[in-house]
């Protein structure tokens, strides 16, 4: 079976990029192959961990491009055709993209969020935002989940879930931190294999 052309797409400091680096590493990915690295700010870390793994990265900034949400979607899908890539994950990457393009990418987009959607998500939950909004509400219990990606924000079906204790005296960033060790950092590997798995699964039989 031929393995996937992976695109990880991030924002930040690329902790699950990362996991996902370190994944495919270990052999834990056999039905992917990370093919390229696309960041939506020029100074993402995770450029950097990019480049350490010696992985294709490279900065798509929509300002840069005259500031349109079409004209960065048309630079992301060319780059995407030119590395032939078959699945795109969106590992911390904090922009939205539109029906248009969600649409072009049907069941071959997936996310990590992290709570146990359908709590604290859509617009404006990401980030540290997702677990100060949970510590507010008192919930006892957060996680991660990652889910494919349709045109509504963390609407798409879901597919792995884990849950986490939240701990007396938790901050946002404690809770974070707990979060990505315990749930995204192992569910978003895991996923990616699985649905990687599933594209070859098609193609084989096609
Ligand atoms: C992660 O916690 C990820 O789940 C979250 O941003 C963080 C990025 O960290 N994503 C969202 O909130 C998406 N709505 P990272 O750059 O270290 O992977």
């Amino acid at each position: 079976m031929r393995r996937q052309r992976i695109a990880v797409l991030v924002s930040g400091g690329g902790t699950n990029l990362q996991a996902l680096l370190d994944a495919e590493a270990a052999g834990a990915v056999p039905s992917g192959e990370i093919c390229l690295v696309v960041a939506n700010k020029a100074d993402a870390y995770a450029l950097e961990r990019a480049a350490k793994a010696g992985k294709p990265h490279t900065a798509i900034v929509r300002k840069d491009l005259g500031g349109s949400q079409e004209a960065f979607e048309a630079a992301l899908q060319e780059t995407l055709e030119e590395y032939r890539i078959d699945l795109i994950v969106l590992a911390g990457f904090l922009a939205i993209l539109s029906a248009s393009f969600t649409e072009r990418w049907d069941r071959r987009i997936i996310n990590i969020h992290p709570s146990l959607i359908p709590s604290f998500c859509g617009p404006g939950f990401y980030g540290l935002h997702v677990h100060e909004a949970a510590l507010r509400r008192g919930v006892k219990i957060s996680g991660a989940t990652v889910h494919y990606v349709n045109e509504i924000p963390d609407g798409g079906e879901i597919i792995l879930q884990k849950a986490v204790e939240v701990l007396p005296g938790d901050d946002p960033e404690t809770l974070q931190k707990r979060i990505m060790r315990e749930a995204e950092w192992q569910i978003l590997p895991k996923a990616t294999e699985m649905v990687c798995h599933l594209l070859s699964q098609d193609e084989t039989e096609a």
